[in-house]
């Protein structure tokens, strides 16, 4: 089950990474933090890894062919990359609406769109979008719309990839301990509830759907 991790600095992407290191997947990471990526690559095996930045969307759509040569072709993507941003939307600065729209949304489609023609039926995408989606709270209108349109282009792409056989998944993952709030690219978070278990959460997520019962380890 040959695994490509983007985002895998992260604490989802480095949970997910390492689960799926755990179960013999060869694995691929992308990341933005060369140490932190390094570090990753470290535990997982000296595992082929990849600096990338969100801004550079033709970089994002090189990252599953990169990862394809690597590892010999290509079974499993996640998509783990995002940054939150909190604050009413007429204080919200244009710079950054344009850094939470290119982070949360823009990058992540370009990634699988530089998958979909890699993956052979039994493949599959798994990219992390939220509970906003669903539930988008007051003071987080540009995180949540960026999630939203995400979780609307995997709805459509899952529906074009059904034939295929490769399965496209939008994990709603919900509001997890581990700081990602207080990384927010603009403004501060309110008062949060306490959030789930975060290797807990990535296992039921995002591991499990993502290996799927059509997930046979190779
Ligand atoms: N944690 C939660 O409670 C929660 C709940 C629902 C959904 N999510 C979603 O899950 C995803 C991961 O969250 P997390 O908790 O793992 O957050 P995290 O630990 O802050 O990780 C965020 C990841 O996104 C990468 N990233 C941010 N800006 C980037 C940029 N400009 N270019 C390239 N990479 C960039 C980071 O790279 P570097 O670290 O290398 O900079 C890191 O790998 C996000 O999409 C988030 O919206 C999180």
């Amino acid at each position: 089950m040959r695994s490509l991790v983007v985002g895998a600095t992260g604490m989802i992407g480095g949970l997910a990474t390492r689960s799926l290191h755990r179960r013999g997947a060869p694995v691929a990471v992308a990341g933005r933090d060369a140490g932190r990526l390094a570090e990753r690559s470290r535990q997982s095996g000296a595992c082929p890894h990849r600096v990338f930045d969100a801004y550079d969307l033709d970089g994002c759509e090189g990252l599953a062919p990169w990862a394809a040569r690597s590892l010999g072709g290509l079974d499993r993507v996640v998509v783990a990359v995002g940054v939150a941003g909190f604050g009413r939307a007429e204080r919200v600065g244009e710079a950054a609406v344009e850094h939470l729209m290119t982070v949360n949304a823009l990058a992540p489609m370009a990634v699988v769109r530089g998958a979909l023609p890699l993956l052979e039926a039994g493949g599959a995408v798994a990219v992390v979008t939220g509970a906003v989606v669903d539930a988008p709270p007051q003071g987080m209108a540009d995180y949540a719309a960026a999630k939203a349109a995400l979780a609307t282009w995997l709805k459509v792409v899952a529906r074009e990839q059904r034939a295929r056989g490769v399965r496209v998944l939008d994990v709603r993952m919900p509001h997890l301990e581990g700081g990602f709030a207080a990384r927010a690219v603009t403004g501060s978070p309110p008062v949060l509830p306490p959030g789930a278990d975060p290797v807990a959460s990535v296992e039921r997520h995002l591991i499990a759907p993502l290996i799927g019962a059509t997930g046979r380890q190779r």
